[in-house]
């Protein structure tokens, strides 16, 4: 591990007796440590007790990682990305850089090469280059770093037996599509006319995040099968519809299509809120959730702060709480364990709802209706690990 700039505290404190020259038998001498500042002057001026702390900037041995986030403009991602920070400036045992690819692979690639230009020990990939997974895997093994997959496509088996330095923290994505599926059938099941054109089939339009995305393929699958499995016929509106986990591209194809089939749409599953919302613009647009209780039924995932207020709001019907705090609490855990030589394990991770398979670390969703929006809070200034 090299030595890292970074910005450390370094403890300073002036003890109010000496300051204000009143102390009994100290000897009046500066107090003031570490910071090579001998002027303890002008202490009659500082006559209140005061504790201070200075940033400053030091090369201390800690390990470096950086962090490619897919879009720092994404709900959910400048959530988890905010938290990582946090937490590894409140526990000070790893540094911290991120870089934002912006949607785009190629600036993904340089924001990679950059980092490892700047020799980390650990690469954090929120990787959108799904089809590239063994090459960046392999370019790992080489640079010889650890390598975190976060929130995206697993490596392969293969992968992970050639490279002990390899791991991935996600979501277990079947839980939020199961999620999704099963709140469409229970309302469906219980409201009949929730068949707005008598049709006997449930007719739906699916909004996909990023085309290949782990999340985008599992989620749009689970939900469907769960709505098939109950014994719904369902017709899907619009064919698939990427929107790449965003709420403009969303509102726009879902008011597309309400051109056509306004009378028919029953559901829109969302494979994030975020796309959600944008449906929901789009369907109020229209006329729908309106006074006269005219309703589609949404389905998202995240339980984002407004989300939620949609799930308050009725519009939303049913998210999944996917926890980007744990996200970052997750990934931040492995990097410590790791730089402490210890096994990354569900027990040694400790965390709520995370579970670890091999070196692959697992979290739990949670379904979000109207009953329980309220248990859907998190804190991004959360920073507890252990
Ligand atoms: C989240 C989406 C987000 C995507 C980005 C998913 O897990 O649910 O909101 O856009 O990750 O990678």
């Amino acid at each position: 591990m090299k030595k890292r700039l970074v910005s450390v505290l370094m403890s300073v404190t002036m003890a109010a007796s000496l300051l204000a020259g009143c102390g009994s038998g100290a000897g009046g001498s500066s107090a003031v440590a570490n910071t090579g500042d001998t002027a303890a002057s002008d202490a009659s001026s500082q006559a209140e007790a005061t504790v201070e702390a200075e940033e400053e900037t030091a090369a201390v041995d800690i390990p470096l990682a950086g962090a490619c986030w897919y879009n720092f403009a994404d709900t959910f991602i400048s959530n988890a990305r905010q938290s990582l920070l946090n937490i590894a400036a409140a526990d000070g045992a790893i540094a911290v850089e991120d870089a934002d690819s912006q949607n785009d692979t190629a600036t993904q690639t340089n924001n990679m090469n950059n980092m490892f230009s700047k020799d980390v020990d650990y690469l954090i990939l929120n990787n959108i280059n799904t089809g590239a997974i063994d090459d960046i895997c392999n370019q790992i093994l080489e640079q010889g770093t650890y390598g975190i997959f976060a929130n995206t496509d697993s490596p392969s088996d293969e992968n992970f037996e050639k490279n002990e330095k390899l791991y991935s923290v996600s979501s277990v994505a079947t839980q939020s599509g199961d999620i999704m599926g099963e709140a469409i059938v229970e309302y469906w099941k219980a409201n009949p006319d929730a068949d707005r054109n008598g049709n006997g089939k449930l007719d739906y339009i699916m909004l996909l995040g990023i085309q290949g995305h782990y999340d985008t393929t599992v989620r749009s699958q689970y939900s469907v099968q769960k709505i098939v499995d109950s014994g719904i016929e369902v017709n899907q509106i619009g064919g698939d519809l990427v929107c790449e986990y965003s709420r403009a591209k969303a509102q726009e194809a879902v008011a597309a299509l309400l051109a056509n089939y306004s009378d028919d749409i029953d559901a829109i599953i969302a494979c994030n809120d975020d796309m959600a919302l944008g449906g929901i613009e789009a369907l109020k647009a229209g006329g729908f959730f309106g006074e006269d209780g005219k309703k589609v039924l949404v389905a998202g995932v995240d339980a984002t702060a407004v989300g939620c207020d949609a799930v308050r709001e009725g519009t939303l019907l049913v998210t999944a709480l996917n926890n980007p705090i744990t996200l970052a609490k997750a990934t931040y855990k492995v990097m410590k364990l790791t730089s402490e030589g210890k096994e990354v394990t569900t027990e040694s991770m400790g965390l709520d709802g995370v579970t670890v398979e091999g070196r692959r670390v697992w979290i739990d969703y949670k379904a979000i209706t109207k009953d329980n929006v309220d248990e859907a809070n998190y804190d991004i200034n959360d920073t507890v690990i252990e």
